[in-house]
């Protein structure tokens, strides 16, 4: 249990200890949430909004009242089954959330009933999915909520927030003054990488697909915004960064070394972390002459304290307000099938249509 410094603390804690005890009296007589989930593997319509059993938090886990989740291009290849996992049905959907703590595990140390908090990488490996009004989280994967963050901004950036950090921080070791290039800098992941790579320090080039969202990079802070539909994204480049560039993001699924690589500085970094199917061909030569490393990465493969310091990071960014969420709209939990249908549309079949993150309230 949590320790209280003074009696406030202590009436408090009270008081939401109770309603967390009736909560978990509901629970006992088999009360039901609402919650977004699927029975099969298909098109977005296999989605379901209905009524499931309640979760009982384990010694180390915290129930949280959901409040805000969002929806990750990740979401739509495991509910379309475009990659294959093992999922047990009903498997309620999502990664995220933003919410409020109502009831505690017995060993659990760092959170009590009241605590606003915030996790990605649930509905993995035995976890639960998060679209749904109650949801069980080991508290190694929960993060507080600052005081002036609101929920649907820190969960517009949650999975996609800790991406960004883990590749550019972990992987990349970006430095203040080094040129980096996002390819797809409007996209969850790419905004992300901009407005990080701008409070590291660098100078940031990235593209879009329209004017519209040129302007969006823009403002994100991103030095040259390339319309990839209407300009040539290379001689734009090279006009910017004659010397080559010092990191590549890559956020597409097809990755083309032949194109990067003459395109990179001597120790030139690439990131890739998108494409399971992609096979492109790496031409070693012009790739090891000039110093150059590839990394790869999967953030659901970062430990709990991996992600809290990426975590620690986005939260103070967030409440120094130089970094910002892109919501593209906020739709209620019974609709969770209609924005996996958009989602799918912008994300697979590159439709553009999203412009931000689709948040999702219960
Ligand atoms: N490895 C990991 O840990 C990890 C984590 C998160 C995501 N991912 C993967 O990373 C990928 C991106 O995720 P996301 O959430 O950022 O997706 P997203 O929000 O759908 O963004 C996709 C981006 O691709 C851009 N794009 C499409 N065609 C392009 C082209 N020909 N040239 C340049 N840009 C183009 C889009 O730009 P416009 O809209 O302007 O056309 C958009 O910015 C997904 O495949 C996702 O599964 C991997």
């Amino acid at each position: 249990m949590v320790a209280l410094n003074d009696s406030k603390d202590l009436s408090a804690h009270v008081a939401l200890a109770v309603a967390g005890t009736q909560i978990g009296a509901r629970r006992w007589n088999g009360s039901k949430m609402k919650a977004a989930y699927i029975k099969k593997t298909g098109p977005p319509e296999v989605i379901q909004f209905g009524d499931l059993p309640d979760p009982r938090p384990k010694r180390t886990e915290c129930l949280v009242r959901v409040t805000a989740v969002d929806v990750n291009p990740i979401d739509v290849y495991l509910r379309s089954g475009l990659i294959p996992a093992p999922l047990t049905f009903p498997f309620i959907i999502g990664r995220d959330l933003a919410g409020t703590v109502v009831e505690t595990g017995a060993a659990v140390k760092r959170f009590k009933p009241g605590d606003r908090v915030w996790a990605s990488n649930q509905g993995t490996d035995g976890r639960m999915g998060t679209f749904a009004e109650l949801v069980t989280v080991d508290e190694r994967w929960l993060n507080t909520i600052p005081q002036t963050v609101k929920d649907e901004d820190i969960v517009a950036l949650s999975l996609v927030g800790i991406t960004a950090h883990l590749g550019l921080v972990r992987k990349a070791k970006l430095k203040g003054g080094e040129v980096l290039f996002v390819n797809g800098g409007s996209g969850g992941v790419g905004s992300s990488v901009v407005q990080m790579a701008k409070i590291l320090g660098a100078r940031v080039i990235t593209t879009a697909g329209t004017e519209e969202k040129v302007n969006l990079c823009r403002q994100l802070g991103a030095d040259l915004a390339i319309n990839y539909k209407t300009q040539d994204v290379d001689a734009a480049i090279k006009d910017f960064a004659p010397k080559g560039i010092h990191v590549w993001w890559e956020t597409l699924r097809e990755p083309n070394f032949e194109r990067a690589i003459p395109l990179l500085a001597t120790r030139g970094r690439m990131i890739v972390m998108a494409g399971r199917e992609a096979r492109p061909t790496l031409p070693v030569g012009p790739f090891y002459v000039k110093d150059c490393s590839l990394h790869g990465f999967a953030m659901f493969n970062a430990t709990p304290s991996e992600q809290r310091a990426a975590a620690e990071d986005i939260n103070q960014w967030l409440v120094e307000k130089t970094l910002h969420a892109r919501i593209d709209r906020i739709l209620p939990l019974a609709e969770a099938a209609e924005a996996h249908r958009i989602q799918e549309e912008s994300t697979v079949r590159k439709s553009g249509s999203l412009a931000g993150k689709i948040v999702l309230k219960p």
